[in-house]
């Protein structure tokens, strides 16, 4: 049948693919009384440090309670900076700004989206208590030098990892890289849950074991509550969903990459697209490989020399993401801007006193970018049809 309408995502494909699997788990969850912790919970946490190559995979609430648990675990609070992107989802910024603490943004890299890693140590003080590089759309962050300023300075990374499960960098996966990654299970990311879930990694016995605690408001042995924490513990029945489908999540890398390569060549064939982000990260090495790229009306995403999972396919359009992205819809194309406004610009943040201009990269990015539907169970017809609908504008 012909294609006349891609949507962004279809979750209900997804589950036909598996729902035989899926329903037999869920099923065994219901019977067995136990929906609060317990062997699905450890189960999919052994699968997860496995798969990610850490000591300790730690199921929470959500990637932004693991963003949240991971900073309280580390004593983040009032009088401390947390260095973050401002190109990011807001949860990252979010979850510093609740306890208390001042996000302090740095700009991104316009070749691949990530934040500027040479833009961090400018930003560091001696409040500075952590700092977050977030795997933007699914590509690794150039984490070299960020690894080497905290410890240089003895300041903890935290790899917010939400959007990038499975990627690598330098041949790690994320979230095993630096001290602590967190990871989100929402319905749209990689490995996506039936609802909200969440992951914090680390190979510290003694941080993971501060994270345990805080999950389940800070108790050590039961009513002894050593900690302040919250209720930030992932169901049991996310986690014998999740555990069928972490089976298969190098499976739905392939395909997403795939798709990404299937975009870039009809982009690139049309004579529509050039890469604006080849390169393992930015910083130098991103800088240069991008350096003798052509410019072209479509800024396609890097194909990275890391592992990049394509959790979102996102173009550079400027002058014509908003006609673009009009046209598309008319032809039954659904697509998304990630993110239509950096976060020194929203109102929650207006207390840093930021304005207009003073990450500029980031502020171009958020006005010409625009995500392309690339969810695994797309058909390479699908990816082929809305190509060929944004050839068609461009060329207009
Ligand atoms: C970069 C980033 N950080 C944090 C989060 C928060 O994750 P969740 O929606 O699971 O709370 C997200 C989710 O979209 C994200 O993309």
């Amino acid at each position: 049948m012909a294609v006349t309408q891609v949507v962004l995502l279809d979750p209900k494909r997804s589950y036909a693919q598996l729902a035989p699997e899926l329903e037999a788990a869920a099923l065994r969850v219901l019977q067995s009384g136990r929906y609060i912790m317990g062997p699905e919970v450890e189960a999919f946490e052994q699968a997860c440090a496995r798969y990610l190559g850490c000591k300790h995979a730690i199921g929470v609430s959500s990637g932004t309670d693991a963003l949240l648990v991971a900073l309280m675990a580390l004593g983040v609070g009032h009088g401390h900076e947390v260095v973050l992107p401002t190109y990011t989802f807001f949860a990252t910024a979010g979850a510093v700004a609740r306890l208390g603490a001042t996000p302090v943004f740095v700009d991104s890299c316009p070749r691949c989206f990530n934040l500027d890693p040479g833009a961090v140590a400018k930003k560091v003080t001696r409040k500075t208590k952590a700092i977050i590089p977030v795997h933007l759309f699914g590509q690794a962050a150039e984490l070299a030098p960020l690894l080497a300023l905290g410890k240089d300075k003895g300041i903890p990374v935290i790899e917010d990892a939400c959007q990038a499960i499975g990627a690598e960098y330098a041949g790690k996966r994320v979230g095993s890289i630096t001290e602590v990654g967190c990871f989100s299970f929402f319905p749209s990311k990689n490995l996506g849950a039936f609802g909200d879930a969440g992951l914090v990694t680390t190979s510290d016995d003694r941080f993971a074991a501060t994270v345990r605690a805080l999950r389940s408001h800070g108790e050590v042995t039961r009513y002894d509550h050593q900690l302040v924490g919250g209720n930030f513990r992932i169901d049991a029945l996310q986690c014998a969903l999740l555990n069928v489908k972490l089976a298969h999540l190098d499976e739905y890398t392939k395909r997403r990459q795939a798709h990404a390569a299937l975009y870039t060549r009809l982009f690139t064939e049309a004579g529509v697209g050039a890469l604006v982000g080849q390169g393992a990260g930015c910083g130098a090495g991103c800088a240069k490989a991008g350096a003798g790229a052509k410019s072209a009306p479509v800024g396609l995403p890097a194909a990275a020399q890391s592992r990049h999972v394509f959790n979102q396919y996102v173009i550079r359009v400027p002058g014509k993401r908003d006609s673009l992205k009009d046209w598309l819809k008319q032809k039954g194309v659904d697509t998304a801007v990630y993110y239509p406004a950096p976060l020194h610009l929203q109102k929650a943040m207006a207390s840093m006193g930021h304005r207009a201009g003073d990450f500029p990269v980031a502020e171009a990015c958020a006005a010409d970018s625009l995500a392309l539907p690339i969810w695994a169970e797309l058909t390479s017809e699908e990816v082929t049809y809305v190509a060929e609908r944004v050839i068609e504008h461009m060329k207009a």
